[in-house]
């Protein structure tokens, strides 16, 4: 069963449309996100643009910043400050758009976010949870509620204790461990209390892990890299990973008509993860916005 996460994001978006307006009715504040782009990955702008649609749909503001490819490292961190502190508009989020050209210090580039406006939850201390780990625990409670029948008032953030359970049984598998989706996933399962089994290019014997999975969440971005063959009968696969080939057409780590045939439940790619996680980054923008008018 294909799980739409188009439905699952309209849900939470319409949630936070409610509490946005009523943060512009009762405090006069609307919700300001400022990203910034470096360079010209094509797969930046086009992310880019979905958090500024998304924006949009909820009244919320969306200031896109595009620095050269050559900007130095300095330039990026005064920018940084300046947007931060020193503008008369407030501002509540702040994402840097990864990746970043080689000749800038990533790490120290997300550390110089203030944490308090870190809705991307990149930094040590922000209050914020990664918004991807949050998309992949929002698909799964939808899919606890498919299977189980179960009601739940809505299907917003999910560990109710009943989904605890019901996922505490199964074999996690993330794989890939990348910065911007593998290894927070991860992160923010065990800071649940599960415990995934992890992968990426160094691991022995990836066919007999990937077999006795129950859940797959798949973070690489190669085509076709799970097929139908590798997979448990009824297993859950949660596709994160995309990229684009020479022609510029998109893909994910598996065919969807290929999967449909092993797999129970599974997300496609584009139109899974991807507008969940731009909820819940709206989400985070919203809360950080309230917390900042009391
Ligand atoms: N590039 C790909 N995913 C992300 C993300 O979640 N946050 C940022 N800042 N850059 C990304």
């Amino acid at each position: 069963m294909l799980i739409s996460g188009k439905t699952i994001a309209n849900h939470i978006i319409d949630s936070i449309t409610t509490r946005v307006h009523n943060l512009y009715t009762d405090k006069g504040v609307q919700p300001h996100l400022v990203v910034i782009q470096v360079g010209t990955n094509p797969g930046s702008s086009s992310y880019i643009a979905q958090k500024r649609k998304s924006a949009e749909k909820i009244g919320a503001a969306l200031s896109h910043y595009h620095l050269p490819e050559n900007v130095t490292q300095k330039e990026l961190l005064e920018t940084m400050d300046y947007l931060q502190h020193k503008t008369e508009e407030p501002v509540h989020g702040m994402l840097v758009q990864l990746p970043l050209p080689s000749h800038i210090d990533r790490d120290a580039v997300i550390a110089a976010i203030d944490p308090e406006k870190d809705v991307d939850g990149f930094t040590a201390n922000s209050p914020y949870h990664v918004p991807v780990g949050d998309a992949v625990m929002y698909i799964l409670a939808t899919i606890w509620q498919i299977e189980t029948q179960e009601s739940r008032d809505e299907a917003l953030y999910p560990l109710d204790e009943r989904i605890s359970t019901w996922l505490t049984g199964k074999k996690i598998l993330v794989i890939g461990q990348g910065f911007t989706a593998g290894a927070p996933i991860t992160r923010t399962l065990i800071s649940l209390g599960f415990h995934p089994e992890t992968m990426d290019e160094h691991t022995m014997h990836p066919e007999e892990l990937i077999k006795n999975a129950d859940v797959i969440v798949s973070c690489v971005g190669k085509k076709k890299i799970i097929t139908s063959s590798m997979i448990k009968k009824d297993a859950i696969l949660i596709g994160v990973g995309m990229n684009k080939d020479e022609e510029g057409d998109l893909f994910a780590d598996y065919d969807v008509l290929d999967i449909e045939k092993v797999a129970k439940y599974f997300t496609p790619v584009p139109g899974g993860v991807g507008p969940v996680n731009i909820a819940c980054l709206m989400q985070n923008l919203v809360t950080s916005a309230e917390k900042a008018a009391k």
